[in-house]
């Protein structure tokens, strides 16, 4: 697995957004849980203090936190200036501003890495990668992915979406992927293609809203799941 931290932005979310980026409810937080691309997300520490059971993979949990840590504070400085140039790109209901932004994400990174050495000896933080999992089938009743699917079109291929979501749906009984636009603002070119395979092949396919939007019109995830 070659992968350069420099080309990562360790930029990670809260228990609290998950739950609102998945409309996840207090039954499916009592489920078996794989976040797929999880980085610095504070998601699996906060839910595991809460007792529920989370794995979360992602290329990044090969490196030492100390290094993801340099790593984002090299970066974030630069993106908040980017974000307060751009003001119509971003919608302030959940994070008010710019710089309670950057609050809430120095906050979530500072709950993953104070986890981050614990849950990996639990191999709560695995360092996997899609399109291959390393699991069993269905293991997990629930796989999400948040902020790498569909916004990364630019950099990983229609195939490659195919193939990542085929793959969590072998190891897991749903997949929820959010947001569903790419880095650019609009609706990924693969979610209408995605979507009709899916359905074709048997599934249960459906577009969501969420009560989450930091993207303007990012407040839908797409649903996959086994019938
Ligand atoms: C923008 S971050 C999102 C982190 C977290 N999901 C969140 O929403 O807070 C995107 C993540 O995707 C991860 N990633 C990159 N390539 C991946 C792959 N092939 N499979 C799984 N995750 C990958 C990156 O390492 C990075 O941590």
């Amino acid at each position: 697995m070659v992968m350069k931290l420099d080309k990562v932005v360790p930029f990670g979310r809260s228990l609290d957004e998950y739950i609102k980026m998945f409309n996840l409810s207090s039954e499916d937080l009592q489920q078996r849980i794989l976040g797929v691309g999880d980085g610095p997300a504070s998601f699996n520490a906060e839910g595991t203090a809460k007792g529920y059971n989370i794995t979360s993979i992602d290329p990044i949990y090969q490196f030492a936190g100390a290094e993801i840590k340099q790593r984002f504070d090299a970066v974030v400085d630069n993106i908040i200036e980017q974000i307060i140039a751009t003001p119509n790109n971003w919608v302030w209901s959940y994070h008010n501003n710019p710089q309670e932004l950057k609050a809430s994400r120095i906050k979530t990174l500072g709950t993953f890495l104070q986890d981050y050495q614990l849950g990996k000896q639990e191999d709560r933080y695995q360092a996997q990668e899609l399109p291959n999992l390393d699991f069993a089938d269905q293991s997990y009743d629930l796989a999400l992915c948040s902020h790498f699917l569909f916004l990364y079109s630019a950099q990983c291929d229609r195939d490659f979406h195919v193939a990542a979501i085929q793959e969590m749906l072998r190891v897991s009984q749903e997949v929820r992927i959010f947001p569903l636009l790419t880095l650019m603002q609009e609706t990924s070119p693969y979610l209408d293609f995605v979507m009709d395979k899916f359905s074709n092949l048997g599934y249960f396919v459906a577009i969501v809203k969420v009560p989450y939007e930091l993207q303007p019109g990012a407040n839908k995830m797409l649903v996959v799941k086994h019938n």
